[in-house]
């Protein structure tokens, strides 16, 4: 059980809704969060643009108010590390990694974590962007897993992997069950194994 589990908390907590960033650069996030997450916008000018990909009436805001500034050392200040986005499915998850791909747009970050796996970009203001797949397919059991598995407790980071071994191991007819293990197991490592999660810097 966690120490820090609060006891004082509402009964029905709300849920999580929507994230929003400060920007220098609207049309190129509109346009990368679309590329990326298939974020519309609901509104867009250039002072805010409010965008969503789902039911709720945004997901990602954006504001540009007069006076912002460059951030100074990102990479290395206390914030948000990334966003994250889920498919339904492994084959939902690889094609878009491989759409994404084709068009040029690269992770700078894959890690299984065992209760996702994770490919991490960044969006042209260099926040990271997590898109992610269940590794259990099930929110329950990747809960239950999470916050039992010694497996977690050791190395809560995961395991590095090159995608392009998964999609080779996908061509050769393997399971999303059988990759993932495999992956875990560290047998589709990429050839450079990155020495920290910090973003890259971009400014
Ligand atoms: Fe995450």
């Amino acid at each position: 059980m966690p120490e820090n589990m609060a006891k004082d908390r509402p009964s029905r907590p709300p849920k999580l809704h929507h994230t929003t960033f400060t920007t220098l650069r609207m049309s190129e996030m509109v346009a990368w969060y679309g590329l990326v997450c298939g974020l519309q916008p609901v509104f867009q000018s250039n002072e805010a643009s409010w965008l969503t990909n789902d039911e709720a009436n945004h997901r990602i805001a954006l504001l540009s108010p007069p006076g912002l500034k460059h951030p100074t050392d990102k990479s290395h200040e206390t914030g948000i590390h990334h966003t994250a986005f889920e498919f339904d499915t492994f084959d939902m998850w690889l094609n878009n990694y491989i759409r994404l791909r084709d068009k040029g747009v690269l992770p700078f970050l894959k890690l299984d974590h065992g209760i996702t796996m994770s490919i991490y970009y960044q969006d042209p203001d260099g926040n990271g962007v997590e898109i992610q797949v269940d590794g259990f397919g099930d929110w329950a059991d990747s809960k239950e897993w999470i916050s039992s598995a010694k497996e977690f407790a050791e190395n809560p980071i995961g395991t590095f992997f090159e995608p392009e071994k998964l999609v080779e191991a996908r061509d050769a007819g393997l399971s999303f069950k059988e990759i993932h293990e495999r992956t875990r197991a560290g047998e589709y490592l990429p050839d450079v194994i990155p020495e920290n999660i910090f973003l890259p810097e971009v400014w």
